[in-house]
């Protein structure tokens, strides 16, 4: 049985239009294929979901448009009660028309309802790489070539291809430097966003520029690949006042995670191809809300605790992965 889509929380764009508050995830970590991933699209749809989150580096696209077809053929959802999103990978920059086009192609869509730029580098790394991995063709942050991509995504909403544009993996200095140049303003921001790796202050400036946060690694991740773990990495369904949290209520962890997420203003995005999971990750935000002292502990347990690091994007003569994430207030060059 599907959980009333009515009952979902929702969030407010800029525009006015309003979306669901929890969506679902679809990279599947190098750990689960793509059709795996597309079943679970086509189930989760049954059990209410109505955004999505794809990408074309998630190599899966063709798969879950097939999934998303055969929802709607069925009648189980219309097309526009889905909010869709997909990303421009960092070798198509140039691209991002033809980019976007054979996501929509893969995805069996007209057009997309949220169209980001995956990461405001344009540094490739294939996929399933090793994390040691480098490519001597990188470059830091540039305002100019991130520009340039912005306004080709700008064509995008003009040519009626995307709906609304964002943006992923920024940083304040970052989007202080760009957000006075876009014409079209971005949407959402997608971020890293779990109790440990809370992003305050980044989620605070996007929400003061009417740009919805969008939390990735809802869960802290827990199936993400090796080149995405260090031995510091805190795991967040194990952080003690989780645990408690969730005994209280009689769930995993993992649900605290979103509920938490959910009241805070991100729209979390879990992963799941476990009917079970995705089904109470959806369920559990319509029902039992954390108390305001639950919620105040959770803001209590932010360790800083960043697991994409994203070193694979760094480029020569960079120091470590923070260089990618201006963690001196501003843009590392
Ligand atoms: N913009 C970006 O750069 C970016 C980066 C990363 C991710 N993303 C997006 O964000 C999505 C979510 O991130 P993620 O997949 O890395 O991490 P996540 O959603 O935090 O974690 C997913 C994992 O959590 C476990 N899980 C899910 N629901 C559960 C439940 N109810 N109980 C217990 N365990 C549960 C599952 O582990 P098991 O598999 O072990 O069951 C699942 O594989 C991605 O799929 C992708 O769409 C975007």
């Amino acid at each position: 049985m599907g959980i009333c889509t009515e009952n979902v929380p929702k969030r407010r764009l800029y525009s006015g239009e309003e979306i669901p508050a929890i969506g679902l995830g679809t990279f599947g970590s190098d750990k689960y294929g793509a059709q795996q991933v597309a079943d679970a699209v086509y189930g989760a749809i049954g059990a209410g979901y109505r955004l999505i989150d794809c990408a074309a580096v998630y190599q899966n696209e063709e798969q879950v448009g097939a999934a998303i077809k055969r929802a709607v053929e069925e009648g189980t959802v219309k097309r526009e009660e889905l909010f869709i999103t997909s990303k421009v990978w960092n070798d198509q920059h140039e691209h991002v028309i033809e980019s976007c086009k054979k996501s929509l192609r893969d995805l069996q869509l007209d057009v997309i309802d949220l169209y980001f730029v995956h990461w405001p580098f344009p540094n490739y790394h294939a996929p399933g790489c090793d994390g040691n991995a480098r490519n001597k063709d990188s470059r830091p942050f540039s305002t100019e070539e991130f520009m340039r991509t912005w306004r080709q995504c700008e064509q995008l909403v003009d040519m009626g291809l995307a709906r609304y544009i964002g943006m992923s993996n920024m940083t304040v200095p970052k989007l202080k430097e760009v957000l006075p140049l876009c014409r079209i303003q971005p949407a959402a921001l997608e971020m890293e966003c779990h109790p440990s790796f809370q992003q305050q202050e980044l989620y605070d400036y996007a929400v003061a520029h009417q740009i919805q946060p969008v939390g990735y690694c809802p869960i802290g991740s827990p199936s993400r690949p090796e080149r995405d773990r260090t031995e510091q990495d805190v795991a967040d369904t194990q952080l003690p006042e989780i645990v408690e949290i969730a005994k209280a209520h009689k769930v995993h962890p993992a649900v605290i995670c979103l509920k938490w997420a959910v009241q805070r203003g991100q729209i979390p995005i879990p992963f799941s191809v476990k009917e079970p999971q995705y089904t109470s990750n959806l369920k559990c935000v319509t029902e039992d809300p954390l108390t305001e002292e639950e919620m105040r502990l959770i803001q209590g347990v932010d360790k800083n605790c960043r697991l994409i690091k994203g070193q694979v994007f760094l480029w020569e003569g960079a120091g470590g992965w923070e260089d990618l994430w201006d963690v001196e207030g501003v843009i590392t060059r």
